[in-house]
């Protein structure tokens, strides 16, 4: 397999991630430090190594590779110019291309990481992303990834309805005039998770943005310009792929990589290893 030459591109999402890369800090859900104990660093071995690191955000898990992994030599790619360019303060060796369309000769990686990669690119493209991870792997070179699964959806649902609903019942008996604020959160509480479709529902978007804006306000000690709100509020409508399980073992079915599957207990996550054979 050679590498291939991209079509054109999706204008719509390098766009989400050029004005995403302003607020990553202060609107994050993935916990690097998090990921890299719980997983990375039991499974990346502190020996020479080339290492393709999918999806760079801010750089902050380029941090952690070349400090836990000196002798690794990272390469970061990222089709947003502007998480390049804030990746670049850590690590020079970055690349703006996309995921599906990596321009790297065959077999020039031992390690593949995608860290939330999977779940924020369009379902469309993640078949051509496999195989084209699979193309730049050497033999029995090893994929590493985390991403994003549904069943933690519906936990989360439980525990933000039952929290919104005991809030209600409690606001109701004890502070009639709250019931008016805290009836409307149980509706959206409710109203987040799609249980037929095991999507996030119509609602979710609001509560990303109202989410995004407290983060911000705490992070930044003001609250966001008309300008930022509209970002913010920009950011939110984007959702995210989350993974059945059948849609996970699905994705690698078709190639050579040996994929284990393991679920992180009370998280919403999988993480997989798949060795190519
Ligand atoms: C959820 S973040 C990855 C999180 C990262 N591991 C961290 O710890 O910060 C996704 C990154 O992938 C990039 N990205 C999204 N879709 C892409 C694609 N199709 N090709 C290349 N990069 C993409 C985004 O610009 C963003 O920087």
């Amino acid at each position: 397999m050679e590498s291939r030459t991209p079509s054109a591109g999706s204008q719509h999402d390098v766009e989400y991630w050029d004005i995403a890369s302003k607020y990553w800090r202060d609107i994050a859900t993935v916990n690097p430090h998090w990921a890299w104990n719980a997983f990375y660093s039991k499974k990346i071995p502190d020996r020479e190594a080339d290492i393709l690191l999918l999806g760079v955000t801010d750089g902050s898990f380029l941090r952690l590779i070349s400090e836990f992994r000196p002798r690794a030599r990272v390469t970061g790619v990222d089709f947003s110019f502007k998480m390049i360019k804030n990746a670049q303060g850590v690590e020079k060796n970055m690349v703006c291309c996309r995921g599906d369309f990596l321009p790297f000769k065959n077999e020039s990686f031992d390690i593949v990481l995608s860290d939330y990669f999977f779940s924020v690119i369009p379902e469309g493209v993640s078949g051509q992303t496999v195989e084209e991870i699979e193309r730049v792997l050497r033999p029995k070179g090893v994929l590493l990834a985390k991403e994003l699964r549904h069943r933690g959806h519906k936990v989360l649902w439980v525990l933000l309805s039952s929290f919104a609903g005991a809030l209600f019942i409690t606001t109701v008996f004890l502070v009639p005039s709250l019931a008016v604020f805290t009836s409307i959160l149980f509706v959206l509480a409710l109203l987040t998770y799609d249980p037929q479709k095991h999507r996030m529902g119509r609602s979710t978007a609001f509560c990303k943005f109202f989410l995004h804006l407290f983060r911000f306000a705490i992070k930044k000690k003001r609250l966001p310009t008309g300008k930022e709100a509209r970002d913010l509020y920009y950011l939110s409508r984007k959702y995210l792929h989350i993974f059945t399980d059948e849609d996970m073992e699905n994705l690698f079915s078709h190639t050579s990589l040996k994929t284990e599957t393991d679920i992180t207990p009370f998280t919403w996550n999988f993480s997989v290893v798949g060795v190519k054979q």
